[in-house]
């Protein structure tokens, strides 16, 4: 159920200007310095789709990777004013892309739709972020587990590639909230959807499973002894260098 490598995938959400190569950059220079931590360690920025193309263009050694976080359910051309399929975003430069967060569920995105944009993205082959997770409304009526189970049912197909699905756990409560989850409940949550996920869709592996809502660089150390834990989603703490290499730093520290 632990998988060696824990990811660390920073989200900017609509942040981020060109200037802000810097921040890639100095946590390349990390990840150059710390070649032999990146062995367990793999780190992933997710920017704006304005700057993918930029950054990758511009980022020589390759210590992290990049990706985006949502893309058009449409897999060709059309008229979507406004909107970027996944081939697109491939052929910009992302190798990762979030979707499902719950950002864009508040917004309108249904398990449906969420869907159809991992199976456009999976015919990419980039590999997807999906997220998870309780409102605290339905947290407070014990509603955790079969939401977690409905999402993951509802989007997920047996025949999807497995190996190009990461899931990121995070409740909506917790999300720029400062507030995380007791460890022991959040232990139990990431085994629930582990065990779940493998017999919804009947795979012979576990999924990779990473947490995301309000980790910082202080925080972090909490949940060193999760070991099913496969890593953070980062938001606010991802747009500063510094906070986002201490938080892979002192990680099982
Ligand atoms: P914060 O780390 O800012 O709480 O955001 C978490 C998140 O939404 C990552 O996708």
């Amino acid at each position: 159920m632990t998988n060696k490598l824990k990811y660390f995938i920073g989200n900017w959400k609509m942040f981020g200007d060109f200037g802000d190569f810097k921040i890639i950059h100095k946590i390349n220079r990390f990840g150059y310095e710390s070649r032999k931590l990146l062995k367990k360690k793999k780190i992933i920025l997710c920017v704006p789709n304005t700057l993918i193309h930029f950054f990758k263009k511009k980022l020589e050694s390759k210590f992290i990777s990049l990706g985006v976080q949502n893309c058009h359910y449409h897999e060709g051309y059309g008229p979507f004013t406004g909107s970027v399929n996944a081939a697109m975003l491939k052929k910009a430069g992302a190798e990762y892309i979030i979707l499902g967060h719950s950002e864009n569920r508040l917004e309108g995105e249904s398990n449906k739709l969420i869907k159809k944009k991992i199976i456009s993205s999976l015919n990419q082959k980039l590999n997807v972020v999906f997220c998870i997770g309780e409102t605290l409304y339905e947290k407070k009526r014990n509603k955790t587990f079969s939401v977690l189970r409905k999402q993951i049912k509802s989007s997920l197909k047996k025949n999807f590639n497995m190996n190009k699905i990461i899931i990121a756990y995070e409740p909506v409560w917790s999300i720029g909230t400062n507030k995380i989850p007791k460890m022991n409940e959040l232990k139990n949550i990431i085994k629930f959807i582990k065990n779940d996920f493998k017999k919804i869709l009947k795979t012979k592996k576990y999924p990779k499973v990473l947490y995301g809502g309000s980790v910082n660089d202080i925080n972090i150390r909490l949940f060193s002894p999760i070991s099913e834990i496969d890593g953070f989603l980062i938001g606010g703490a991802s747009q500063s260098s510094k906070k986002f290499i201490d938080i892979v730093r002192n990680y099982y520290k």
